[in-house]
């Protein structure tokens, strides 16, 4: 009807007439137009996650940008922000780490310990989806970690300024966004320690493997140490939700079923009950530096491809609606309609 009666622009069509779906800034536009918009109000919280785990290989990246596109699409403002200097999350924003990424343009020069940048504005970096930026890294990363742990040794006084000074910067940061998604590396380091203390809510992915199973438990037994001492130094840690996500579920292999079980015991409703499936289709589409939002078409068959799709967006909306829950929001109904989006 709005695009009948002039309020938006005619749908777009294919040369043989055929409709061919919406991009993102026409579905922008879109619920501007309608006031459909899902943004946050301005005086909610934005949503700082933490997509974090102890543990390699788990899928935090692979859930970091998969998540910020499905927000994307949903009409969210998003900030990701890759704290890991293996910086597999700008190459899945299409970005050569070792290439297109400097120094200067990470973290680095904000958290070093000897800083040349006050705010993180100067890190902002635009991609092609016009409501995710990205604050990218690359290997030179490292340099803080060695820099932060020497100076943790001298009395530990710069690390907590460090600490508090990436949790102001990104707070600060956050209130261009909605959502800014933290992707830490895989390590009980400085830098891990800095960014668990900077987010205010916590996404923890793992395998239904009993590998996966036992670090996580370790891992959670840890951040509670951790926590504790953080609290006793006068940094106080508040997460609005802390969840796990089984992030490469094969339903068909026995073995991953039973852990499954054991993780239902062990985290009860902490575990959010629809794991992300595991795809072949999410990992060609890595190899293309891509996450499944972004194809125009399937790389296996239509049907895979639609299986993964809908599988990814109906387990990303539980974390959607924990960050509306926040808001004082109701849950948003599943965008199945909105399967032939391109950007
Ligand atoms: N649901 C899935 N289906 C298929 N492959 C997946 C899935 N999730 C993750 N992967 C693959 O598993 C590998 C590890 O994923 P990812 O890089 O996201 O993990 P990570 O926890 O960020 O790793 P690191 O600890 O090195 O940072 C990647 O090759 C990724 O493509
Ligand atoms: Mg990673």
């Amino acid at each position: 009807m709005a695009e009948q009666d002039g309020r938006l622009p005619s749908p777009p069509e294919s040369e043989t007439g055929r409709r061919i779906g919406y991009d993102i800034p026409a579905l922008l536009n879109m619920r501007q137009v309608l006031g459909a918009s899902p943004q946050r109000g301005p005086n909610d919280t934005p949503s700082i996650i933490t997509v974090q785990n102890f543990k390699g290989g788990v899928g935090k990246s692979t859930v970091t940008t998969h998540l910020a596109h499905y927000l994307a699409v949903a009409g969210y403002r998003v900030l990701v922000v890759d704290c890991d200097s293996q910086a597999t999350t700008t190459t899945l924003f299409g970005f050569n780490p070792h290439f297109a990424i400097r120094r200067e343009e990470t973290l680095y020069p904000y958290l070093s310990i000897e800083p040349t940048q006050d705010d993180l504005a100067y890190a902002v970096k635009k991609t092609v989806w016009p409501n995710v930026d990205l604050i990218p890294s690359n290997l030179q990363m490292f340099d803080i970690e060695y820099e932060l742990a020497a100076a943790g040794t001298g009395g530990g006084g710069v690390l907590a300024s460090r600490f508090r000074k990436l949790r102001a910067g990104l707070f600060e940061l956050a209130q261009n966004y909605d959502v800014v998604l933290l992707d830490p590396p895989p390590a009980l380091g400085t830098i891990s320690l800095a960014v668990m203390q900077a987010a205010n809510a916590l996404l923890v992915p793992l395998a239904a493997t009993t590998p996966d199973f036992c670090s996580t438990v370790q891992f959670l037994s840890m951040m509670d140490q951790v926590i504790g001492q953080l609290t006793a130094a006068g940094i106080t840690v508040e997460y609005d939700f802390c969840r796990l996500i089984c992030s490469k579920f094969n339903a068909n292999d026995p073995s991953q079923d039973m852990v499954q079980r054991v993780m239902d015991q062990a985290f009860g409703p902490a575990l959010l009950p629809v794991p992300i499936l595991e795809s072949a289709e999410i990992s060609h589409a890595a190899l293309r530096m891509m996450t499944i939002y972004e194809l125009d078409k399937p790389i296996g068959t239509p049907r895979t491809h639609k299986r993964c799709r809908s599988n990814l967006d109906e387990a990303l909306s539980q974390v959607e609606q924990l960050i509306r829950r926040r808001w004082g929001r109701p849950a948003m109904q599943q965008p199945s309609t909105l399967a032939s989006v391109t950007v």
